[in-house]
Protein backbone atom coordinates (compact mmCIF):
# COMPACT_ATOMS: atom_id res chain seq x y z
CA UNK A 1 0.00 0.00 0.00
CA UNK A 2 2.70 1.88 1.23
CA UNK A 3 4.65 1.44 -2.08
CA UNK A 4 1.33 2.99 -4.30
CA UNK A 5 0.96 5.83 -2.30
CA UNK A 6 4.77 6.62 -2.87
CA UNK A 7 4.20 5.69 -7.01
CA UNK A 8 1.40 8.28 -7.23
CA UNK A 9 3.51 10.99 -5.37
CA UNK A 10 6.36 10.47 -8.04
CA UNK A 11 4.46 10.26 -10.64
CA UNK A 12 2.57 13.60 -9.79
CA UNK A 13 5.98 15.01 -8.82
CA UNK A 14 7.32 14.06 -12.29
CA UNK A 15 4.11 15.46 -14.60
CA UNK A 16 4.37 18.69 -12.64
CA UNK A 17 8.64 19.10 -13.70
CA UNK A 18 7.46 17.91 -17.22
CA UNK A 19 4.57 20.78 -17.28
CA UNK A 20 6.61 22.94 -15.99
CA UNK A 21 9.34 22.13 -18.88
CA UNK A 22 12.14 20.88 -16.57
CA UNK A 23 14.22 18.40 -17.94
CA UNK A 24 14.26 15.27 -16.96
CA UNK A 25 17.47 13.25 -16.62
CA UNK A 26 18.82 9.30 -16.57
CA UNK A 27 18.74 9.30 -12.55
CA UNK A 28 15.75 10.78 -11.92
CA UNK A 29 12.52 9.02 -11.24
CA UNK A 30 10.42 8.24 -14.36
CA UNK A 31 7.03 6.16 -15.10
CA UNK A 32 7.86 3.17 -17.01
CA UNK A 33 5.57 4.49 -19.77
CA UNK A 34 7.61 7.52 -20.12
CA UNK A 35 10.94 4.90 -20.10
CA UNK A 36 9.14 2.74 -22.88
CA UNK A 37 7.97 5.27 -25.05
CA UNK A 38 11.36 7.21 -24.98
CA UNK A 39 13.26 3.46 -26.04
CA UNK A 40 10.84 2.78 -28.12
CA UNK A 41 11.23 6.06 -30.36
CA UNK A 42 14.97 6.85 -29.93
CA UNK A 43 15.71 3.12 -30.61
CA UNK A 44 13.66 3.64 -34.28
CA UNK A 45 15.26 6.82 -34.61
CA UNK A 46 18.67 5.75 -34.16
CA UNK A 47 18.07 2.35 -36.92
CA UNK A 48 16.78 4.90 -39.21
CA UNK A 49 19.27 7.06 -39.10
CA UNK A 50 21.82 4.05 -39.73
CA UNK A 51 19.32 2.04 -42.25
CA UNK A 52 19.43 5.87 -44.24
CA UNK A 53 23.08 5.15 -44.76
CA UNK A 54 21.74 2.49 -47.54
CA UNK A 55 20.31 4.20 -50.34
CA UNK A 56 22.78 6.69 -50.50
CA UNK A 57 25.47 4.97 -49.59
CA UNK A 58 24.77 3.06 -53.22
CA UNK A 59 25.63 6.31 -55.12
CA UNK A 60 29.46 6.08 -53.64
CA UNK A 61 30.70 4.99 -55.70
CA UNK A 62 29.29 6.17 -59.13
CA UNK A 63 28.94 9.75 -58.15
CA UNK A 64 29.28 12.21 -61.05
CA UNK A 65 32.12 14.25 -59.43
CA UNK A 66 35.30 14.67 -56.87
CA UNK A 67 32.80 17.32 -55.51
CA UNK A 68 30.00 15.40 -55.06
CA UNK A 69 31.31 12.21 -53.78
CA UNK A 70 33.25 13.89 -51.41
CA UNK A 71 29.64 16.27 -50.24
CA UNK A 72 28.06 12.65 -50.08
CA UNK A 73 30.63 10.99 -48.14
CA UNK A 74 30.62 13.32 -45.04
CA UNK A 75 26.88 13.13 -45.60
CA UNK A 76 26.32 9.55 -44.89
CA UNK A 77 28.96 9.57 -42.44
CA UNK A 78 27.15 12.29 -40.17
CA UNK A 79 24.29 9.91 -40.52
CA UNK A 80 26.62 7.38 -38.95
CA UNK A 81 27.33 9.71 -36.07
CA UNK A 82 23.28 10.13 -35.25
CA UNK A 83 23.24 6.85 -35.00
CA UNK A 84 25.91 6.50 -32.34
CA UNK A 85 24.58 10.16 -30.78
CA UNK A 86 20.74 7.88 -30.53
CA UNK A 87 21.80 4.71 -29.68
CA UNK A 88 24.08 6.55 -26.33
CA UNK A 89 21.18 8.22 -25.61
CA UNK A 90 19.08 5.04 -25.68
CA UNK A 91 21.72 3.59 -23.32
CA UNK A 92 20.94 6.13 -20.71
CA UNK A 93 17.21 4.57 -20.45
CA UNK A 94 18.67 1.07 -19.40
CA UNK A 95 18.76 -0.75 -22.34
CA UNK A 96 21.95 -2.07 -24.38
CA UNK A 97 23.06 -1.11 -27.91
CA UNK A 98 23.76 -4.52 -28.73
CA UNK A 99 20.32 -5.87 -27.99
CA UNK A 100 18.75 -2.66 -30.03
CA UNK A 101 20.71 -4.07 -33.20
CA UNK A 102 19.32 -7.53 -32.77
CA UNK A 103 15.73 -6.10 -32.52
CA UNK A 104 16.80 -4.41 -35.62
CA UNK A 105 17.84 -6.95 -37.60
CA UNK A 106 15.26 -9.64 -36.26
CA UNK A 107 12.45 -7.12 -37.51
CA UNK A 108 10.96 -6.80 -34.22
CA UNK A 109 11.92 -2.63 -34.33
CA UNK A 110 11.16 -0.46 -36.68
CA UNK A 111 12.94 2.48 -38.68
CA UNK A 112 11.61 4.91 -40.57
CA UNK A 113 9.46 4.01 -43.91
CA UNK A 114 11.19 6.46 -45.84
CA UNK A 115 14.09 4.43 -46.41
CA UNK A 116 12.42 1.27 -47.74
CA UNK A 117 12.44 3.09 -51.32
CA UNK A 118 15.30 2.61 -54.34
CA UNK A 119 17.89 5.42 -55.21
CA UNK A 120 17.06 4.87 -59.06
CA UNK A 121 19.20 7.79 -60.37
CA UNK A 122 21.65 10.70 -58.81
CA UNK A 123 18.54 13.19 -58.91
CA UNK A 124 17.42 10.97 -55.92
CA UNK A 125 20.30 12.06 -54.11
CA UNK A 126 19.62 15.99 -54.33
CA UNK A 127 15.80 14.78 -53.76
CA UNK A 128 16.77 13.09 -50.70
CA UNK A 129 18.82 15.61 -49.22
CA UNK A 130 15.88 18.32 -50.02
CA UNK A 131 12.68 16.48 -48.68
CA UNK A 132 13.18 13.08 -46.76
CA UNK A 133 16.14 15.52 -44.72
CA UNK A 134 13.79 18.19 -45.23
CA UNK A 135 11.13 16.65 -43.75
CA UNK A 136 13.13 15.07 -40.71
CA UNK A 137 14.23 18.62 -39.95
CA UNK A 138 10.56 19.44 -39.62
CA UNK A 139 10.32 16.70 -36.90
CA UNK A 140 13.57 17.08 -35.34
CA UNK A 141 13.67 20.36 -34.69
CA UNK A 142 10.82 20.19 -31.84
CA UNK A 143 12.70 17.28 -30.52
CA UNK A 144 15.68 19.89 -29.50
CA UNK A 145 13.16 20.69 -26.46
CA UNK A 146 12.41 17.02 -25.68
CA UNK A 147 11.84 16.53 -21.86
CA UNK A 148 14.29 14.13 -22.00
CA UNK A 149 17.98 15.58 -20.99
CA UNK A 150 19.73 13.26 -23.00
CA UNK A 151 17.72 12.98 -26.25
CA UNK A 152 17.24 16.75 -26.15
CA UNK A 153 21.36 17.23 -26.37
CA UNK A 154 21.90 14.92 -29.24
CA UNK A 155 18.98 16.47 -31.21
CA UNK A 156 20.86 19.59 -31.22
CA UNK A 157 23.70 18.40 -33.12
CA UNK A 158 21.90 16.74 -35.33
CA UNK A 159 19.99 19.31 -36.46
CA UNK A 160 22.47 21.68 -37.68
CA UNK A 161 23.94 18.56 -39.84
CA UNK A 162 20.58 17.94 -41.17
CA UNK A 163 20.50 21.69 -42.56
CA UNK A 164 24.28 21.20 -44.05
CA UNK A 165 21.92 17.86 -46.01
CA UNK A 166 19.01 19.42 -46.86
CA UNK A 167 21.26 22.58 -48.62
CA UNK A 168 23.73 20.00 -50.29
CA UNK A 169 20.58 18.40 -51.86
CA UNK A 170 19.20 21.81 -53.00
CA UNK A 171 22.28 23.16 -54.55
CA UNK A 172 22.50 20.04 -56.13
CA UNK A 173 19.22 19.99 -57.50
CA UNK A 174 19.88 23.60 -58.71
CA UNK A 175 22.71 22.57 -60.51
CA UNK A 176 20.63 19.99 -62.20
CA UNK A 177 17.95 21.80 -62.89
CA UNK A 178 20.06 24.55 -65.11
CA UNK A 179 21.74 21.16 -67.00
CA UNK A 180 20.42 20.10 -69.60
CA UNK A 181 16.96 18.77 -70.24
CA UNK A 182 18.02 15.02 -69.55
CA UNK A 183 18.80 16.15 -65.95
CA UNK A 184 15.70 18.28 -65.32
CA UNK A 185 13.60 15.05 -65.99
CA UNK A 186 15.90 13.61 -63.81
CA UNK A 187 14.75 15.71 -61.16
CA UNK A 188 10.92 16.04 -61.73
CA UNK A 189 10.94 11.90 -62.29
CA UNK A 190 13.06 12.11 -58.34
CA UNK A 191 10.70 14.33 -56.94
CA UNK A 192 7.88 12.59 -58.34
CA UNK A 193 8.95 9.65 -56.74
CA UNK A 194 9.67 10.60 -53.27
CA UNK A 195 7.21 13.18 -52.98
CA UNK A 196 4.58 11.30 -51.10
CA UNK A 197 6.73 8.94 -49.36
CA UNK A 198 7.94 12.12 -47.67
CA UNK A 199 4.62 13.38 -46.02
CA UNK A 200 4.51 9.27 -44.99
CA UNK A 201 7.61 9.85 -43.11
CA UNK A 202 5.33 12.35 -40.73
CA UNK A 203 3.73 8.75 -39.61
CA UNK A 204 -0.19 8.36 -39.96
CA UNK A 205 -3.20 10.72 -39.91
CA UNK A 206 -3.65 11.96 -36.33
CA UNK A 207 -7.59 9.85 -35.38
CA UNK A 208 -5.00 7.05 -36.46
CA UNK A 209 -1.81 7.52 -34.17
CA UNK A 210 -2.99 6.64 -30.91
CA UNK A 211 0.13 7.84 -28.82
CA UNK A 212 0.51 10.80 -29.39
CA UNK A 213 -1.23 12.68 -27.10
CA UNK A 214 0.34 10.63 -24.37
CA UNK A 215 3.95 11.66 -26.43
CA UNK A 216 2.83 15.54 -26.11
CA UNK A 217 1.65 15.27 -22.61
CA UNK A 218 4.98 14.30 -21.67
CA UNK A 219 6.81 16.77 -24.03
CA UNK A 220 8.58 14.25 -25.42
CA UNK A 221 6.44 15.33 -29.00
CA UNK A 222 5.63 18.81 -29.36
CA UNK A 223 3.22 18.75 -31.97
CA UNK A 224 1.13 16.34 -34.03
CA UNK A 225 1.78 14.11 -37.03
CA UNK A 226 -0.84 16.77 -39.32
CA UNK A 227 0.71 19.47 -37.74
CA UNK A 228 4.26 18.43 -38.78
CA UNK A 229 3.02 17.62 -42.31
CA UNK A 230 1.54 20.65 -42.79
CA UNK A 231 4.24 22.52 -42.04
CA UNK A 232 6.53 20.71 -44.31
CA UNK A 233 4.41 21.03 -47.35
CA UNK A 234 4.08 25.11 -46.23
CA UNK A 235 8.01 25.22 -46.78
CA UNK A 236 8.52 23.42 -49.52
CA UNK A 237 6.50 24.64 -51.96
CA UNK A 238 8.34 27.58 -52.43
CA UNK A 239 11.28 25.73 -52.59
CA UNK A 240 9.88 23.65 -55.38
CA UNK A 241 8.29 26.95 -57.36
CA UNK A 242 12.18 28.31 -56.80
CA UNK A 243 13.75 24.99 -58.47
CA UNK A 244 10.62 24.91 -61.63
CA UNK A 245 9.80 21.32 -60.26
CA UNK A 246 5.90 20.47 -60.10
CA UNK A 247 5.01 18.54 -57.05
CA UNK A 248 3.36 15.84 -57.78
CA UNK A 249 -0.18 16.73 -56.53
CA UNK A 250 -3.37 17.93 -58.22
CA UNK A 251 -4.79 19.16 -54.74
CA UNK A 252 -2.00 21.60 -54.00
CA UNK A 253 -3.27 24.31 -53.43
CA UNK A 254 -2.83 28.04 -50.98
CA UNK A 255 -5.97 28.14 -48.90
CA UNK A 256 -5.58 32.27 -47.95
CA UNK A 257 -8.27 31.44 -45.01
CA UNK A 258 -6.36 29.08 -43.70
CA UNK A 259 -2.86 30.88 -44.27
CA UNK A 260 -1.55 27.63 -45.22
CA UNK A 261 -1.07 25.21 -48.28
CA UNK A 262 -4.03 22.81 -48.80
CA UNK A 263 -2.85 18.83 -50.59
CA UNK A 264 -4.29 15.42 -50.92
CA UNK A 265 -4.10 12.74 -48.85
CA UNK A 266 -1.30 9.62 -48.70
CA UNK A 267 -1.76 6.57 -49.80
CA UNK A 268 -2.02 5.22 -46.33
CA UNK A 269 -2.15 1.78 -46.91
CA UNK A 270 1.07 2.53 -49.06
CA UNK A 271 2.20 3.20 -45.68
CA UNK A 272 0.81 0.13 -44.00
CA UNK A 273 2.35 -2.05 -46.38
CA UNK A 274 5.72 -0.33 -46.21
CA UNK A 275 5.75 -0.07 -42.30
CA UNK A 276 4.97 -3.98 -42.29
CA UNK A 277 7.50 -5.00 -44.49
CA UNK A 278 6.55 -5.39 -47.98
CA UNK A 279 7.96 -2.27 -49.52
CA UNK A 280 9.78 -1.92 -52.46
CA UNK A 281 13.58 -2.46 -50.41
CA UNK A 282 12.62 -3.98 -46.86
CA UNK A 283 14.04 -7.34 -47.27
CA UNK A 284 17.55 -5.74 -49.12
CA UNK A 285 17.66 -2.79 -46.65
CA UNK A 286 17.34 -5.58 -43.49
CA UNK A 287 19.73 -8.17 -45.24
CA UNK A 288 22.07 -5.70 -45.73
CA UNK A 289 22.61 -4.36 -42.07
CA UNK A 290 22.66 -7.85 -40.74
CA UNK A 291 25.82 -8.62 -43.40
CA UNK A 292 27.18 -5.46 -42.00
CA UNK A 293 26.92 -6.83 -38.27
CA UNK A 294 27.99 -10.35 -38.78
CA UNK A 295 31.24 -8.84 -41.00
CA UNK A 296 31.28 -6.45 -37.88
CA UNK A 297 32.09 -8.95 -35.53
CA UNK A 298 35.88 -9.45 -35.02
CA UNK A 299 36.30 -5.71 -34.70
CA UNK A 300 33.40 -5.91 -31.80
CA UNK A 301 35.39 -8.86 -30.25
CA UNK A 302 38.98 -7.20 -30.64
CA UNK A 303 37.05 -4.00 -29.04
CA UNK A 304 36.35 -6.56 -26.00
CA UNK A 305 39.61 -7.68 -25.86
CA UNK A 306 41.42 -4.67 -26.22
CA UNK A 307 38.78 -3.13 -23.40
CA UNK A 308 39.05 -5.72 -20.99
CA UNK A 309 43.36 -6.05 -21.16
CA UNK A 310 43.08 -2.26 -20.41
CA UNK A 311 41.36 -2.78 -17.19
CA UNK A 312 43.38 -5.20 -15.99
CA UNK A 313 46.08 -3.15 -16.88
CA UNK A 314 44.93 -0.32 -14.78
CA UNK A 315 43.84 -2.73 -11.12
CA UNK A 316 47.74 -2.96 -11.04
CA UNK A 317 51.14 -3.56 -12.97
CA UNK A 318 50.64 -7.52 -14.36
CA UNK A 319 53.83 -9.38 -14.97
CA UNK A 320 53.81 -8.72 -18.31
CA UNK A 321 54.33 -5.01 -17.69
CA UNK A 322 56.67 -5.44 -15.57
CA UNK A 323 59.06 -7.07 -17.76
CA UNK A 324 58.68 -4.90 -20.79
FE1 LIG B 1 20.49 12.16 -39.76
FE1 LIG C 1 20.42 13.75 -42.75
Amino acid sequence: MTETLDDTALQEHFEHRVAAEERVEPRDWMPEGYRKTLVRQIAQHAHSEIIGMQPEGNWLTRAPSLRRKAILLAKVQDEAGHGLYLYSAAETLGVDRAELTDKLIDQRQKYSSIFNYPTLTFADIGVIGWLVDGAAICNQVPLCRSSYGPYARAMVRICKEESFHQRQGYELLMTMMRGSPEQREMVQDATDRWWWPSLMMFGPPDGDSPNTQQSMAWRIKRHTNDELRQKFVDMTVPQAEALGVTLPDPELRYDDERGHYDFGEPDWSELKRVISGDGPCNEQRVARRREAHERGRWVREAAAAHAAKQAARSSGPTSEEVTR
